[in-house]
């Protein structure tokens, strides 16, 4: 939820903190702060409400440097987003920054105030300084690594932290649980971030903190600890990404740029996973067992938000091409009803993040009922990936707009080769019928280019719908689906209420609201409800509504009963939604744009919802 960089090295850090901390920004921007020991061995901190660039400013008006720092950008949970709520937070000697929450904040807190100490903050976070702090004071010779483990068996709850201390001016604590942290190594120089991208810049090597270690980490060495305290060897990983697929390229806003990447991406996630004869699905990766998911009896997909859309197109895929039954349940749901799941279903767990904290706890809690799991992730090493049986991966990289563009349509694609690969072993799919499913599915990357050289036309309407209070999304089969997406990311980005609707539905209820004011965005391809959908769009007509209809290409039809057509490629159903979601993404971007939001970083929201 908030986004976390440390330094420790040989160069003056305040840059690459800044830096960092401006990769890091999609995570929650209601405050950011930095913490650097200086020369003369005492720390210091500037902090500053709302975005980075308040940050900037108040650095660069009285700079500092020094070798060790720390930053943070915060999405608020626990005291409201101002500056003595912002992150870093100080007691006495310990300085810290924290992703997570501290469930049992509240009685630890009363002990320290009863205890004479004093706080400066209404957060949960500043407990944890005042710990480590009370630790260090009880015992001067204790290292900071060590009051830091006793803090630990204190508290409760989700954490990364950062910790530094002007008693030990060299060295950054870096402790990890439930809430995601990476060390980068350089050369004689570390990195700890809360995401890749955030040091991407500086170095490639590095090592994925797991829940429950601590690390110390010195200009010259790293060591990393398990629980108990007991040293522990870690393996770098090489993280071959390339730091300006990070950056804008050119694009006004990221997920304008993200939109326009989905081609190249959707190629990156079908690339290595097809059989050289095109009849079949190679999932090594996913460390299953083939022949138990090949007679898995039920799967159960859960999800959040767009990534919950890509589960109910998954369960439309894997129902029509495996024949096994899927529920999809909104994981914040799941986990406070009960689920019937045992050790013959299959839970997939799909989030771009991997760190989405009600689809983490939904997957756990399957996994305690005896189910196997498998996680559709686009970040690697996320804690989703690592505590799945198996895990698929989108190669979307890295998704830095809030509003999910890419994850979603990479998501889609493996499910779609989920599906088929489930389809083939259960011998509902034929080489034949496999090889038909992953043609279209090849064919996917140039129709989707054709959609967005129309872009311009997504743009040229906004301006006629900019000012619409309300919209209506109507669709049918996985379209719906798509019409529900298409809702959430124009609500998400632009502020529009909308809602997405089964076009079937519309007579049960939300005819009423239709009149001349009410812009209804209509996904009527050629497909077999198609039919369906068009009296359904007359009905719509008949009683006045503003209809923006997607149709498909050679479609003269629907024309006549709408205010403005697009059109996108004629396709196999199978790949249909992921196309119109193309569509849906322009839309509801450009009347976004023409509005002025802040589409990288809508109001209120964050790329990574890790807590409840
Ligand atoms: O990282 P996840 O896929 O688990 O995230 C789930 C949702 O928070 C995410 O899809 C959110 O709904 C997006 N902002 C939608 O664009």
């Amino acid at each position: 939820m908030c986004g976390i960089v440390g330094y420790v090295g040989r160069q003056g850090c305040a840059e690459i903190l800044l830096d960092g901390l401006g990769k890091l920004e999609y995570r929650g921007y209601d405050s950011a702060g930095i913490a650097i020991g200086v020369e003369d061995g005492s720390v210091q901190t500037v902090r500053a409400e709302g975005k980075l660039k308040n940050l900037q400013r108040a650095y660069y008006q009285a700079p500092f440097e020094g070798l060790v720092g720390l930053g943070h950008t915060r999405w608020a949970t626990h005291g409201s987003p101002t500056e003595s709520n912002a992150h870093p937070h100080r007691a006495g000697r310990v300085i810290i920054a924290h992703n997570g929450i501290i469930e049992n904040y509240a009685s630890l807190k009363e002990e320290l105030l009863a205890s004479g100490r004093t706080f400066e903050s209404a957060t949960d976070t500043e407990v944890v300084a005042h710990l480590i702090d009370r630790e260090l004071e009880k015992n001067p010779d204790l290292s900071l690594h060590q009051a830091t483990q006793n803090m630990l068996a204190l508290i409760e709850g989700s954490y990364a932290l950062v910790i530094m201390s002007t008693s030990n001016p060299d060295e950054l604590i870096v402790a990890r649980h439930a809430s995601p942290m990476v060390i980068g190594l350089g050369e004689d120089e570390y990195f700890a971030a809360s995401d890749i991208p955030a040091v991407l810049a500086h170095t490639r090597q590095f090592i994925f903190l797991e829940d429950g270690q601590t690390a110390i980490l010195r200009r010259d060495g790293l060591q990393i600890f398990d629980e108990q305290g007991n040293s522990v060897e870690m393996t770098p990983r090489r993280i071959n990404w390339d730091p300006i697929s990070a950056e804008k390229q050119g694009y006004k806003h990221f997920m304008l740029k993200e939109i326009f990447e989905q081609p190249a991406r959707i190629a990156d996630t079908l690339r290595g996973r097809l059989s050289k004869e095109l009849d079949d699905v190679i999932l090594s990766e996913v460390d299953i067992s083939k022949e138990w998911l090949a007679n898995v009896q039920k799967i159960v997909i859960v999800a959040c938000g767009t990534s919950y859309w890509a589960a109910q197109i998954s369960k439309h895929m894997i129902e029509r091409h495996a024949r096994i039954a899927v529920e999809c349940d909104l994981a914040s749901e799941f986990r406070y009803r009960d689920p019937v799941l045992d050790e013959n279903t299959l839970c997939v767990a799909i989030s771009q993040s991997g760190e989405t904290a009600d689809t983490l706890a939904a997957m756990r809690m399957a996994q305690e009922l005896g189910a196997k799991t498998l996680g559709i992730c686009n970040v690697v090493e996320s804690t989703i990936a690592r505590e799945a049986n198996g895990v698929l991966y989108t190669h979307a990289g890295p998704e830095i707009g809030v509003a999910s563009t890419k994850a979603f349509s990479t998501q889609l694609i493996a499910s779609a080769l989920l599906a088929i690969w489930l389809g083939r072993r259960r011998g509902n799919l034929d080489a034949q019928g496999a090889s038909e499913l992953i043609q279209t599915l090849r064919t996917v990357p140039n129709a989707m280019e054709k959609i967005l050289l129309d872009a311009e036309q997504y743009e040229s309407i906004a301006p006629d719908f900019a000012d619409a209070q309300s919209f209506l999304f109507l669709g049918r089969g996985p379209q719906h689906i798509i019409a529900n997406e298409g809702a959430l990311k124009l609500k998400e980005i632009s502020y529009i209420h909308a809602e997405g609707y089964a076009a079937g539905e519309l007579k049960h209820g939300p005819i009423a609201l239709i009149d001349e004011h009410l812009p209804i965005v209509v996904i009527a391809t050629k497909d077999r409800v198609y039919d369906k959908v068009v009296s359904n769009l007359e009905e719509v007509k008949a009683r006045g509504g503003r209809v923006i209809a997607v149709v498909t290409e050679g479609d003269n039809h629907v024309v006549n009963f709408a205010e403005k057509v697009f059109f996108v490629p004629d396709a196999h159903e199978f790949i249909q939604p992921i196309l119109t979601v193309v569509s849906m993404q322009l839309l509801s971007y450009y009347i976004a744009d023409f509005k002025g939001t802040d589409v990288d970083q809508p109001r209120n929201l964050a790329k990574s919802v890790t807590v409840e």
